[in-house]
């Protein structure tokens, strides 16, 4: 049997079907008719702000930030545990990223170390909840920011569908978004929404993406092929399926990141508005997403005891948060960290190395973040959607 995989298992014979439909009809999904209804579907189930879906979580975080209207080289604090794709992001909207430590409690940045982290160019925060939890200094952080007069970014791509107090992640920041990126809570294999809270990053999120250019015919194909790929090759359970889709689909399928992301220049599709065929997928989705964070959760809830019961570090969440739970972290030796593959063979699953450096998966040090370095040498994560006969699932 293969190991229980970390990338997302969400996709059903729903958009397998969808997605077979969708290719023999490509001209009519290829405007933004069925993307404003999500949208707007988006909105109403944030409960709150202005969305706009684009091909990417970090496509979105770009318009995000341009929306923010933060000006050349502004300053945004960022945690020194995230990705490569995040500083992109930052930077291809013109701004610099500024490391704060973070903390060890949740993995969010450290009030503190942001406090210090504020230079004069400083214009915004951006709060990444990391596997889909809340960080322990999450509250103090948005008054700090409310007091220094910075923007907040809310990195959900990891936490669609976590809560604080009752609402939604995303709400409490000026900006937010969100991924359907296949390691994520849901997935299109790529997609992400951005979410203006205000009415001035409202108007400019929606001219950016009025000007955004949608993927052409043979980009949105791939997509769609993709989706069936992944749904044979990681959600159906059917060996003979996956070997099929993998000999028919297996050259089409799209990569996570393309290789201009690590040489850090733009790559040629960044920056695409999601079209109506993804905004179907995404749509459908979307209806699936209390029973994905409900198993998520249960298997977190057994994650906790198995931990627990052995004796490794691992994080609970801060009261008043309902995390996504993406993923399950837990602390674990550095050596164990870099070869992972007897905890792998014992547990049965994959076990992913979410984040090895500050800019994920590119070399990089910054030594003024002890904790955040600390993070990227001992962080391991389980993943929390197991197939229903797996020896851990939760009952
Ligand atoms: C914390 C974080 N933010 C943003 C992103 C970007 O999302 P996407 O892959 O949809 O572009 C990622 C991707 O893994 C991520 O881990």
């Amino acid at each position: 049997m293969p190991l229980a995989p970390l990338l997302s298992t969400t996709l059903t014979a729903r958009e397998l079907e969808l997605a077979r439909a969708l290719r023999e009809r490509l001209p009519e999904a290829m405007d933004t008719h069925a993307t404003r209804a999500f949208e707007r579907r988006f909105e109403t189930w944030v409960g709150h702000g202005h969305a706009r879906a684009f091909m990417g979580g970090r496509a979105a975080l770009a318009m995000a930030v341009r929306a923010l209207d933060l000006g050349d080289n502004a300053g945004v604090v960022v945690p020194a545990f995230t990705c490569q794709c995040v500083l992109n992001a930052l930077a291809f909207a013109g701004a610099q990223p500024q490391y704060a430590d973070i903390e060890h409690a949740g993995l969010g940045l450290d009030v503190d170390a942001v406090r210090q982290a504020i230079t004069p160019a400083t214009r915004a925060v951006m709060i990444q909840h990391s596997f889909g939890l809340v960080g322990r200094d999450f509250e103090a952080i948005l008054q700090l920011a409310h007091e220094h007069n910075l923007k907040v970014i809310e990195d959900c791509a990891h936490a669609l569908g976590a809560r604080h107090r009752g609402l939604p992640l995303g709400v409490y920041g000026d900006v937010a978004v969100y991924s359907f990126e296949r390691s994520k809570v849901l997935t299109t294999i790529h997609g992400g929404v951005a979410l203006a809270n205000d009415a001035e990053a409202a108007e400019r999120l929606s001219a950016l993406a009025e000007a955004a250019p949608l993927p052409d015919a043979d980009e949105i194909d791939a997509q769609l092929i993709s989706v069936m790929h992944d749904y044979w090759v990681r959600a159906s359970g059917d060996a003979a399926g996956a070997e099929r889709a993998r000999a028919l689909w297996g050259e089409r399928v799209l990569p996570q990141m393309w290789p201009e992301e690590f040489g850090i220049s733009v790559p040629p599709r960044y920056g695409q508005r999601m079209p109506s065929a993804i905004a179907r997928i995404a749509d459908a989705q979307l209806d699936r997403l209390d029973a994905v964070l409900a198993r998520r959760r249960a298997q977190a809830a057994y994650w906790q005891d198995w931990a627990g019961a052995r004796g490794i570090g691992h994080l609970d969440a801060i009261d008043g948060s309902e995390p996504a739970w993406l993923r399950f972290p837990l602390w674990v030796d550095p050596a164990l960290k870099a070869d992972r593959h007897a905890l792998e063979d014992a547990l049965d699953v994959e076990v992913g190395v979410w984040f090895t450096t500050p800019a994920h998966p590119v070399a990089r040090s910054e030594a003024h973040c002890p904790r955040g370095m600390d993070a990227c040498c001992r962080i391991v994560n389980l993943p929390t959607l197991l197939p229903a006969h797996h020896p851990h699932a939760a009952a």
